[in-house]
């Protein structure tokens, strides 16, 4: 059994240590915000929040999180700057990358309160969109940075 902290919430997981925490999330526990693209930390559809920082949860056993705080999409409060950013922007084209965007955007904003535009291309440069909604991610990322 390992014990995990996902959005506040204490669970004890029966997971094979090196299984990868975005199946743990999504299978076992039920939230599927977080998608799977790649499953090779290339594409951030999975990125959830260990600790404040971004973290590829397809490449991320689960073992590495025991002790440490994980925040899901579905973690970040309805009135948290960038989910009504997203909205106003109307970010999502079809919205699979997004949740992952979203918590990569989340990162940057916990390090970098008010990002310059090369603080958010560095940091967004890894979460791939299909949809090709880059620009109005970036523009949510400064609207919810106020
Ligand atoms: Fe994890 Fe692509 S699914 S980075």
């Amino acid at each position: 059994m390992i014990s995990l902290t996902v959005n506040g919430k204490k669970y004890q997981v029966d997971a094979a240590p090196d299984s990868k925490l975005l199946w743990v999330l999504r299978e076992q526990l039920g939230l599927t915000g977080t998608k799977f693209g790649c499953g090779e930390g290339m594409c951030g559809a999975c990125t959830v929040l260990v600790d404040g920082k971004a973290r590829r949860s397809c490449v991320t056993p689960v073992s590495a999180v025991k002790g440490k705080k994980v925040v899901t999409i579905e973690g970040l409060p309805e009135s948290h700057p960038l989910k009504l950013a997203w909205i106003a922007e109307q970010v999502p084209q079809c919205g699979y990358c997004q949740p992952g965007q979203i918590m990569q955007a989340a990162a940057l904003l916990n390090e970098h309160p008010k990002p310059t535009e090369s603080e958010i291309d560095s940091a967004m440069s890894g979460c791939l969109c299909r949809c090709g909604t880059y620009q109005r991610v970036k523009i949510a990322i400064n609207r919810a940075a106020g």
